[in-house]
């Protein structure tokens, strides 16, 4: 980020705890119960937002070298993603051309050749058909008609978009706009290295998830013996980008970094960033590297859904890690245990909380959820929400 938006949002967070004051929507928001549980509303945002909406599958650190490759079927259909000999990401329908099986049932790793479990057709990674066994019995057939279906794909500032849609279009200006793009283009999450994933399922619409990302108004309760002592709530920055957003959550450590020279101040030393890309991403840059969240409808119902959360680090985070190991300091595993457990905190109270909600909202009776004036990333994700559908925008009322 540059230097002179860290220090604004620096400032910003110093001058509402001084003040103890926070960002302010000018009123309140409600949306109404459907957005959640409505079957309707659920077909049209299965359709708008993930089959035929470019998704960022994961950090360039997903793909570490040529030869690796991902698969994923978080939003509708088998995708294998590669990065190519000359290091290019390219994704493509995980689909076998010849009867549809899915080719590739790994995760991830190293492979550049993919062999179907079928009949044993292979393809290497520019998609193309290389070999099917027995082809004088099988018959002689045109192999260049027969290559894996090509998606779009792009990767830039360290993040790969797939449209699950071959005839789809990603359109980084569209999708970021000049201002997040300038931004991203300040970091260096290309160079993030992967560490871990882990997936959790909860008995909640997907929504549910994001919002527990767009305030620390539940801080000092839902997190008071956990992320509350290592965080001020009611704190926050937020600015919106387009259909995204960004937060700044207010670390405790910037109590002790504000005494330093303001050339010595960070933005990750003292909040946690959080972003909103739309339609699903939270992503958070951290010190020692970042976690990227997603957020997926499962089972194609309203009711379910299932969140992937991956860590990554900086390669000289790892150095130092190594080098600390060498001196007998177990340093790999306090980091990861660090982190998995920040993830935990997002499963075990954040998504018990949504997961809550979601039941009482089922129940029938509540007829809207309430985002206060502390709010603006849920006021402004839902607006943007209802927009992207076509449906109207929520007013700001009086309060
Ligand atoms: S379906 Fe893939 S080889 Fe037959
Ligand atoms: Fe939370």
């Amino acid at each position: 980020m540059v230097r002179e938006e860290q220090l604004r949002l620096l400032n910003g967070l110093i001058s509402h705890l001084d003040n103890k004051t926070n960002i302010n929507a000018g009123g309140i928001l409600k949306t109404p119960a459907d957005t959640y549980i409505s079957e309707e509303r659920f077909e049209m945002e299965w359709s708008d937002f993930f089959l035929n909406h470019p998704q960022i599958l994961g950090l360039s650190g997903d793909l570490p070298k040529p030869g690796t490759y991902v698969t994923t079927e978080d939003f509708g259909i088998p995708i294998l993603a590669v990065r190519d000999e000359e290091g290019m990401f390219k994704a493509y329908a995980n689909v076998c051309s010849h009867r549809g099986v899915t080719v590739e049932s790994g995760s991830r790793g190293e492979k550049s050749k993919f062999s179907c479990p079928f009949h044993g057709w292979t393809f290497n990674n520019n998609g193309e058909l290389v070999g099917y066994p027995k082809k004088d019995q099988f018959g002689e057939i045109d192999k260049d008609c027969y290559g894996l279906k090509q998606l779009p794909a792009k990767e830039k500032y360290g993040f790969l978009w797939v449209h699950p849609s071959s005839e789809g279009d990603i359109d980084l200006s569209e999708l970021l706009g000049e201002r997040l793009m300038e931004e991203f283009d300040s970091w260096d999450f290309e160079s993030l290295i992967f560490a871990n994933e882990e997936t959790y399922s909860t008995d909640m619409n997907w929504k549910l998830a994001i919002d527990t990302f767009g305030e620390t108004y539940h801080f000092s309760v839902l997190h008071k013996d956990s992320l509350f002592e290592s965080f001020h709530g009611n704190c926050q920055m937020f600015d919106s980008f387009k259909r995204n957003g960004r937060l700044i959550l207010c670390r405790r450590s910037i109590d002790e970094m504000r005494k330093l020279p303001e050339s010595e101040w960070d933005i990750c030393a003292g909040s946690l960033p959080v972003y909103y890309l739309f339609p699903n991403i939270i992503f958070m840059p951290t010190p020692e590297g970042a976690f990227l969240v997603k957020e997926y409808p499962a089972e194609e119902s309203p009711h379910k859904s299932f969140s992937k959360i991956s860590f990554y680090f900086y390669p000289h985070v790892l150095e130092q890690i190594e080098e600390l190991e060498k001196s007998g300091v177990n340093a790999k595993q306090y980091l990861e245990e660090q982190y998995s457990g920040f993830a935990s905190v997002i499963r075990d109270e954040d998504y018990v909380a949504a997961a809550s909600s979601h039941k009482g909202l089922l129940s029938g009776n509540l007829d809207y959820l309430t985002f206060g004036k502390n709010e603006p990333a849920l006021h402004h994700y839902h607006n943007t929400y209802r927009e992207a559908l076509g449906l109207q925008s929520l007013p700001l009322e009086k309060a």
